[in-house]
């Protein structure tokens, strides 16, 4: 008993910390004061000549912090498993080495942790490669959200329902869903634009859609008419949001004739 106790290994707190969607005032007192008190923030980025968008939104609120680690881990940007799955296991060595040394780390990832986002697989693994390790996460602003605010376009209502779609995995069944829906939230649609219009067009829904891209970021972008981007090299922070209100037109006394994505 004694010998399996002192044989157990302990961890330092893993954190995985939202630091939102890109505006620094944007991220949560809870964010900026974790960040500020941890030992070493593991910062991810897609390779060693880039620099970090989650560490450019959080950096200007966390400030320097003396003693504090930066541990910058690299994920190229692809699906090819076969460079990702080293890229991870490089990157879970250096934070076990951290870990192993009851360091506490945080992991930064840009909108929320747990919403399409690199921080999961971490999640996953420390559960199972460091049993008995503490962690927290800390909720982000999420793209979703974000695009909302800045499109000043209400998600749901009511008895609306929502989907969400990452749209560069196919769009083969986006016309059902897109009449089994009220709102559809297209993440990651940077390289399927055309397709998407075209079927937005097919579906009659162009007019109750909206594109956003860079949502609380410099560079902000919003375009009602989706014809006007569909050929351009669309941003990969950039989502489409598809708005019918036939349903809240029911509560809210709106007549079909209101189906349009603009705010009022
Ligand atoms: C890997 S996911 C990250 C999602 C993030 N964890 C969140 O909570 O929103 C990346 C996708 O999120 C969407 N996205 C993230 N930030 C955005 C922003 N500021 N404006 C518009 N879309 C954004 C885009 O669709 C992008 O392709």
């Amino acid at each position: 008993m004694l010998k399996n106790q002192d044989t157990k290994k302990s961890y330092g707190k893993l954190y995985g910390v939202g630091v939102g969607t890109g505006a620094s005032d944007l991220l949560t007192l809870r964010a900026v004061n974790i960040l500020r008190s941890v030992d070493t923030i593991a910062i991810p980025r897609s390779s060693l000549y880039a620099s970090s968008v989650a560490w450019r939104i959080a950096s200007p609120a966390v400030g320097k912090v003396e003693g504090q680690e930066h541990l910058y881990l690299e994920f190229p940007m692809t699906r090819d498993s076969s460079l990702v799955r080293p890229a991870w296991e490089k990157a879970l060595g250096k934070i076990e080495k951290v870990l192993l040394q009851k360091k506490s780390l945080a992991f930064i990832t840009e909108g929320d942790p747990l919403f399409f986002s690199t921080y999961i697989y971490l999640h996953q693994e420390a559960k199972k490669r460091w049993p008995g390790i503490h962690i927290e996460i800390v909720p982000g602003v999420s793209s979703f959200t974000a695009v909302a605010s800045v499109a000043s376009l209400p998600i749901a209502d009511g008895q609306e329902k929502v989907a969400v779609i990452p749209a560069r995995y196919g769009l083969d069944d986006l016309p059902e869903i897109l009449r089994s829906f009220d709102t559809i939230l297209l993440m990651k649609v940077s390289s399927v634009m055309p397709e998407l219009v075209q079927i937005l067009e097919k579906e009659g829904l162009l007019d109750c859609s909206v594109y956003v891209s860079r949502a609380t970021m410099p560079y902000q972008k919003i375009e009602y008419n989706l014809k006007n981007i569909q050929n351009d090299s669309c941003d990969y922070f950039s989502m489409v949001v598809v708005r019918k209100t036939e349903r809240s037109g029911v509560l809210m006394g709106a007549t079909s004739q209101d189906k349009t994505a603009k705010p009022n």
